[in-house]
């Protein structure tokens, strides 16, 4: 299935399938994914009194962090495909206890215009690969910035970079029953934006300028045991599905299969150590 229509029909799908365990650990996804977006965070630098849309916003964290920055004025939007994260994202943090932030549901590439634009700017944590017409949902982020708007976005880089991706699939999988196809090459994937010349391409032909795409080292600091570091990976990987349907003893042998192959990134005293490789992206909306 290479066809954009069908890209994005597997990308919905997929989030739809994939929201219950985004939903389950979002606690711990904005504590030990915190280091995911921090290097976006500070390169947007939001000030008091900005309107700023978080695109691909899952269960919300990003989105209340710029919210506190631009307050006690400013305005933030949470935009994310699906529905029962927008949900969760709202719940977490209503609005009468973080005013100025709101969320939306909504395909980025497909959704023509966004509540709340024009923004000053556009911050993404994650989200900018799984795009199935890049070009399009990015063309929808420049229209939503006002002239000059900044982004700042992270994005995974390679696969060799997250190591431990391959190690939770690779230790779940077996015990969880055939998974979907992985992504290959650019389709929309955790990898797809591998290529840093082609995410340049993607955003100018959007219509940005001054493009950087630069290479940020982090480490995801987890200091759980092995058992729930390991549900937690698998649940927003792509056998989680497969792993929510699956009996306890498979589901328990899930985890310990990934719990093996994620030991040698733990460290004694200090739990996991999950080195990834990201993109760190800039862009200013052309006048
Ligand atoms: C890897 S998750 C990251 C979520 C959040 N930014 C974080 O870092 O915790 C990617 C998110 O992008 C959303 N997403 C994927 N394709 C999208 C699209 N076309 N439009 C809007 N959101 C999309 C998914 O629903 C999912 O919540």
């Amino acid at each position: 299935m290479t066809d954009i229509a069908g890209m994005r029909a597997r990308n919905v799908t997929f989030w739809a399938q994939a929201a219950p365990g985004w939903i389950h650990h979002a606690d711990r996804q904005d504590e030990y994914g915190r280091p995911l977006g921090a290097a976006a965070l500070d390169r947007l630098r939001a000030r008091p009194g900005e309107r700023i849309l978080d695109v691909g916003c899952g269960c919300g964290g990003t989105t209340a962090e710029l919210a506190a920055a631009v307050a006690p004025t400013g305005a933030v939007v949470g935009l994310d495909l699906d529905e029962s994260m927008v949900a969760a994202a709202a719940a977490r943090f209503p609005s009468d206890r973080h005013p100025g932030l709101s969320f939306t549901a909504a395909d980025i590439e497909t959704a023509g215009t966004v509540a709340g634009a024009p923004f000053d700017a556009v911050f993404s944590r994650t989200a900018l690969m799984l795009l199935a017409d890049p070009v399009a949902g990015c063309s929808t982020i420049r229209r939503a910035l006002r002239p000059g708007g900044r982004m700042a976005a992270t994005v995974f880089r390679d696969g060799a970079t997250s190591p431990w991706m391959h190690a939770v699939l690779l230790g779940a999988a077996p015990h969880l029953g055939p998974l979907a196809p992985m992504p290959a090459g650019d389709e929309p994937g955790p990898f797809a934006f591998a290529d840093p010349e082609r995410v340049k391409r993607i955003l100018i032909e959007a219509g940005f300028e001054a493009v950087t795409v630069q290479p940020h080292d982090i480490a995801l600091r987890a200091p759980d045991d092995p058992g729930t570091v390991a549900e937690w990976l698998i649940e927003i990987g792509p056998a989680g599905a497969a792993y929510r349907d699956a009996a306890p003893p498979r589901r328990a042998a899930a985890r310990a299969g990934a719990a093996r192959l994620l030991a040698r990134f733990r460290e004694p005293a200090s739990g996991y150590r999950l080195t990834t490789g990201i993109w760190l992206i800039t862009a200013t909306a052309a006048p």
